[in-house]
């Protein structure tokens, strides 16, 4: 039986990879993707999220909720450097086909609370962008949020600097305090930080290469929407390419032994004026039972994942 999943995006290049990634992977049922300011502003990324359901003409589309437009307590912090100004390599429109928009509703909050009510421990969500949506509902109902299965999140930076300033990692420096409140919770979290994230690049030559063999519409549109991403990756870090975060929070709904995770307590910086959104942790000790413990994947096992990853995007 596939796995019930719910989807919290800021659906930025990454985002978009991890939706068809996931949409195309017959061990997940996608139940609900909702959307959350963070490498765009939230429309965008609700706009981002109805292009790639239309790159893959499903036979029926999850239901797309609009979320949160801004942190909990802070001003939208974006990035158009490392995504475009529409979140989509600024290609998205050339990608619609002139269709116009497709369905949407407003109230991420409460579809979050909805699936985990009805699917309780069944249910994964997977979180790809900053914490907000997924905070707001665990304050607003926290009953419902204790009968999810598992949260995945992506973010956070252990024994690697950060790529948002020295020491954080973006989807919690842009909302250090819902990061703070959903690592703190005692919920089901994973932790998939830029430690394992940034090991997995996929290079612009294999891209190319892959998609001239698939030739479809989906391919060709891959092909478009990651360019400005990654040549924002060769401008900054030397490589003809991209970092895969947000696919591995995917993979690891997917195949948990994707990576290895070590359980420990995690405290973010909400109010360092140099370290904003940095995660702090003690491998050295065992999790005291006392304090909330998450798991922080460590190590990941990149065979494994670029084998589920190629085989689900390109058949
Ligand atoms: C995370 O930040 C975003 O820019 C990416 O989509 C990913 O979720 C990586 O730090
Ligand atoms: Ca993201």
């Amino acid at each position: 039986m596939p796995r019930p999943v719910l989807i919290d995006t800021d659906a930025g290049v990454d985002d978009a990879l991890a939706l068809l990634f996931a949409l195309q992977s017959p061990e997940l049922s996608i139940k609900a993707i909702t959307t959350v300011a963070g490498n765009v502003g939230v429309h965008d990324c609700t706009l981002n999220v109805l292009t790639v359901l239309r790159l893959l003409d499903l036979p029926a589309s999850p239901e797309v909720t609009e979320g949160a437009r801004k942190p909990l307590r802070r001003s939208l912090f974006s990035a158009p450097e490392v995504h475009g100004t529409d979140g989509l390599g600024n290609v998205r429109r050339s990608l619609w086909g002139g269709r116009g928009e497709g369905p949407f509703r407003r109230d991420a909050v409460n579809v979050i609370i909805d699936r985990c009510l009805h699917f309780g421990r069944k249910l994964t969500i997977v979180a790809i962008g900053p914490l907000t949506n997924i905070a707001r509902a665990w304050n607003k109902n926290p009953g419902a949020l204790k009968r999810v299965g598992r949260i995945i999140t992506m973010g956070g930076a252990f024994r690697v600097p950060g790529n948002t300033g020295p020491v954080a990692e973006f989807n919690y420096y842009v909302d250090p305090e819902a990061a703070a409140i959903v690592l703190n919770s005692g919920l089901p979290v994973t932790v998939v930080p830029l430690d394992v994230t940034q090991e997995l690049v996929l290079m612009r030559t294999e891209l190319e290469v892959r998609a001239q063999r698939k030739s479809s519409r989906m391919a060709q549109a891959l092909v478009k929407f990651t360019k400005s991403y990654m040549q924002y990756h060769s401008a900054t870090e030397g490589f003809s390419g991209g970092y895969l975060h947000d696919p591995l929070a995917v993979a690891v709904a997917i195949d948990p032994a994707c990576v290895q995770t070590e359980r420990v307590h995690v405290d973010v910086e909400c109010a360092g004026r140099f370290t904003r959104g940095m995660t702090v942790a003690d491998f050295r000790r065992k999790p005291d039972r006392k304090r909330v413990s998450v798991d922080v994947a460590t190590t990941v096992d990149h065979n494994r994942f670029f084998k589920l990853f190629h085989g689900r995007l390109w058949g």
